[in-house]
């Protein structure tokens, strides 16, 4: 089945757990998409999603460039730019309960660059203004992450469980 994450195509109440894996980001609203996982999940149902933060903004032009340059790249509009600690806040104000989130870039980004990297040394027969596009790219990728500005975020979110008493 297809859907936009902020309509989902699914009745009140009918699912037991919403995985979005890398995706908020493109969404047209987290808010949105957080309220729309609480109304599909059933009461106890679990809101597990990675996302890639913003946890400043950029001080300087360097670090404006390199923002900018991965909105652009990735099509992707400026409030999609938002910290682990908004990102959780949305998710507690849509109804969830025992928000959990971890950071983990230094597991995933870290090594993600460093497989970027090699891959590039490595790469032969490739035309070296793709090879330079593809460093330009890691480079403002690398700073981003080297001067704390994105990280990787891991979250868990419950829909609260049905009072028995
Ligand atoms: C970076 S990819 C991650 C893909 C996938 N999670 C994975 O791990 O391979 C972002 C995904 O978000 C999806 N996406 C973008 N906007 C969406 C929307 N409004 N509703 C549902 N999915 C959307 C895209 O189709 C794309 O598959």
């Amino acid at each position: 089945m297809n859907g936009d994450a902020v309509r989902i195509p699914l009745r009140d109440a009918s699912v037991d757990g919403v995985i979005s894996v890398e995706a908020a980001f493109h969404f047209s609203s987290r808010a949105e998409f957080f309220r729309e996982a609480r109304r599909v999940l059933r009461p106890g149902g679990v809101l597990t999603m990675s996302d890639v933060p913003a946890q400043r903004r950029p001080r300087t032009p360097a670090e404006l460039l390199a923002g900018i340059s991965q909105l652009r790249v990735w099509g992707l509009k400026p409030s999609a730019a938002a910290s682990a600690d908004r990102i959780a806040r949305a998710v507690r104000d849509a109804g969830f309960v025992e928000v959990r989130m971890r950071l983990v870039g230094d597991r995933v980004i870290q090594p993600a660059l460093r497989w970027a990297r090699r891959a590039l040394e490595d790469a032969r027969g490739v035309p070296s203004a793709q090879i330079a596009g593809a460093r330009f790219f890691l480079n403002r990728v690398e700073l981003l992450w080297r001067n704390g500005l994105i990280e990787y975020l891991l979250l868990r979110a419950e829909v609260p469980a049905r009072r028995t008493a």
